[in-house]
């Protein structure tokens, strides 16, 4: 049997293997942010490819905290229906559902909306320049990710990811290059982390205890003044004991810069995480081949992987993959008749 086909242990989760369906946003809500006939189809696609866990797309915990006006909310008990259509579909067919609670800061792009970030430093030239966040912000927000999770915990999703990567809110707090701020929040590591520490603390209370929580975490900033794999395990080390179980490790989108990609190049990051901070990672970045995935996992590099990209390509990418590994997987009864034997 493959580590990638092997089943993976977290809290009260029994995921059926390692192939992890990291978030992407399709952009295919309207501005109510409600769930519709796209995402079933979707995500139900993964969930009979055989992907173990599904993470759903960023989903805005505020309406000011999405990326554009096509974004999934979860802000307002309105938008529970849809959401739950797409856990239900996707758990009939054996995935773990997992979804990712946002806030874009100052890379919301939704004309109508005020923008917010812990500084007041636009994106790039072309971005609006944001507001900075005053304390009543912080809370604000904070309480909107704890009410996130609640809908969540609600909807019956079965994982939490944190979305703290890409240059988002909780990034824009963690790292230097746009965190300015003088106050409790800005300056040291330990500040920086404190709006990350509050909202991961938020979550957690109201989150089932047997339940586990995801951080997604750009671990290099690709500018040497900014964040680099030893100082985001730093930051994970203060926040871990407010409930963090796993780390999903991704890299940059804080700020322009120049990132030479390969498959493979976050692999390191996360095992420097995996090392430093003792807690399980998941870790991914152009995979294609199954043979990668494996290699990744048999070398203890990281605990579970994710794909994006392959699976938009490939739905069924998880009942190649078993193939090409030997293992004979199951396959969903409707599909057998094409099982490659
Ligand atoms: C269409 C698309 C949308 C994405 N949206 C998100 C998102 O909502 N949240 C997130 O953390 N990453 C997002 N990402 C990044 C992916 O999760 C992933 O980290 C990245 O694509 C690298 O993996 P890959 O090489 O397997 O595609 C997105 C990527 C793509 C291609």
């Amino acid at each position: 049997m493959s580590k990638l086909f092997s089943n993976f242990k977290i809290k009260d989760l029994d995921i059926k293997n390692r192939v992890v369906m990291a978030p992407m946003c399709m952009y295919s809500a309207e501005a109510d942010g409600k769930a519709k006939e796209w995402h079933y189809i979707h995500y139900a696609a993964r969930a009979i490819g055989g992907t173990g866990l599904i993470i759903q797309e960023a989903t805005a915990v505020e309406k000011r905290g999405r990326i554009s006006d096509r974004d999934l909310g979860i802000w307002e008990d309105s938008q529970k229906e849809g959401l739950k259509k797409i856990v239900d579909e996707c758990k009939k067919y054996g995935a773990v559902m997992g979804i990712q609670l946002a806030h874009a800061g100052r890379k919301c792009e939704v004309k109508s909306e005020e923008i917010i970030a812990p500084s007041s430093l636009a994106f790039s030239e072309e971005s609006n320049t944001p507001k900075e966040m005053s304390i009543e912000d912080i809370k604000v927000a904070v309480k909107a990710f704890k009410d996130g999770a609640i809908r969540a915990k609600e909807i019956g999703y079965d994982i939490i990811e944190i979305h703290g990567a890409h240059g988002y809110l909780i990034n824009q707090f963690l790292s230097p290059l746009t965190n300015k701020r003088k106050d409790e929040y800005g300056g040291s590591l330990e500040n920086r982390a404190r709006f990350l520490k509050e909202v991961t603390a938020a979550v957690r209370e109201v989150w089932p205890k047997e339940k586990a929580i995801i951080l997604r975490v750009s671990a290099e900033d690709f500018i040497e003044e900014g964040n680099h794999p030893e100082d985001l395990a730093e930051i994970i080390n203060m926040v871990k004991d407010e409930g963090i179980d796993i780390v999903n490790v991704s890299s940059g989108g804080v700020a322009l810069a120049q990132i030479s990609v390969y498959p493979g190049y976050q692999i390191r990051y996360a095992e420097i995480i995996k090392e430093k901070t003792g807690l399980p990672v998941i870790a991914g970045g152009l995979i294609t081949s199954p043979l990668m995935a494996e290699e990744i996992l048999q070398n203890g590099r990281a605990d579970m992987v994710f794909l994006a990209r392959e699976l938009l390509r490939n739905p069924n990418w998880p009942l190649y993959a078993a193939h090409e590994l030997k293992d004979d997987i199951e396959w969903p009864e409707q599909y057998l008749r094409g099982k490659i034997r």
